[in-house]
């Protein structure tokens, strides 16, 4: 993809799933990668391991690519502030954000224990936020950047059980939309991609077949997705071939968004 090449990006919540799967592609594509993770050091460092497998097998020189862990609750505004200055220490400037780092819970809406629920939107909304407001103030700085946040079909469609969810998610559309209109005219453009259900370890029935299957069964193209196919989408939003795209949202869902049924695939 063009443009990606030498980039400097930030991935938060890059130690798994389809962060991880992000990290990869952007090695991939050439760029320096920042891998932000919370506890998972472990794994931020595999992905570490595959990022230099993947751009070895690229044909990128190793060692030619910048690469980093950085610790941080996204949610705390203090932690945010020491990533943001790691990393444009480190790497002499940043261009790229993806704003993944997120979680779910599932409970009837009148039951859920409130601090859950406000853990679920400090960490998916206003840790998007937080991070977003940084990377801005930074590309103000420095002739514009890209930002792209890992959204959910649930910023369109409800979902029974998963009220937090579906909050953090609809206020992500609401961000998305809001700071691409208001820094349009400053080079920097604001996009989300949307998964369906996708095969990662936040989804815990991709181990259980019966459960798996059934989810399929209601999914128009018959099956799930997988990380990668979520990471080309944000590494393309990212890249030179999206420069007329702002403030928009790809769904990336075998058409989950497009049925009709009442029966969905989370209550199936
Ligand atoms: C959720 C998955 C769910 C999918 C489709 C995603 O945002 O994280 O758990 O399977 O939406 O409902």
């Amino acid at each position: 993809m063009r443009g990606l090449q030498g980039k400097n990006v930030l991935i938060t919540g890059a130690s798994s799933g389809i962060g991880q799967a992000i990290a990869v592609r952007f090695a991939q594509e050439g760029a320096h990668v920042a891998v932000n993770y919370y506890k998972g050091e472990a794994e931020a460092k595999a992905t570490i391991e595959q990022m230099h497998a993947a751009s070895k097998a690229a044909g990128i020189a190793p060692g030619s690519l910048k690469d980093m862990t950085v610790q941080a609750n996204v949610a705390k505004e203090e932690d945010v502030a020491i990533m943001f200055d790691k990393v444009i220490s480190n790497f002499g400037g940043l261009d790229i954000l993806i704003n993944n780092a997120g979680m779910q819970i599932q409970g009837a809406s009148h039951e859920i224990p409130l601090d859950q629920f406000d853990r679920m939107i400090d960490i998916n909304m206003r840790g998007a936020f937080l991070c977003a407001r940084k990377a801005i103030a930074h590309f103000l700085d420095h002739g514009g950047g890209v930002i792209v946040n890992d959204s959910s079909v649930h910023e369109l469609i409800p979902r029974p059980e998963y009220v937090g969810y579906t909050m953090s998610k609809s206020g992500l559309r609401g961000m998305t939309r809001t700071l691409a209109l208001e820094y349009a005219r400053d080079n920097i453009r604001i996009n989300s991609f949307a998964p369906g259900a996708t095969l990662t370890p936040i989804n815990p029935w991709k181990d259980d077949p019966q459960r798996k299957a059934d989810i399929e069964s209601h999914i128009p193209m018959g099956r799930a997705g997988t990380s990668e196919e979520m990471a080309a989408v944000a590494a393309f939003l990212a890249s030179d071939d999206a420069a007329y795209i702002t403030g928009q949202t790809i769904f990336i869902d075998g058409g989950l968004t497009l049925f009709p049924s009442f029966r969905t695939p989370w209550t199936g």
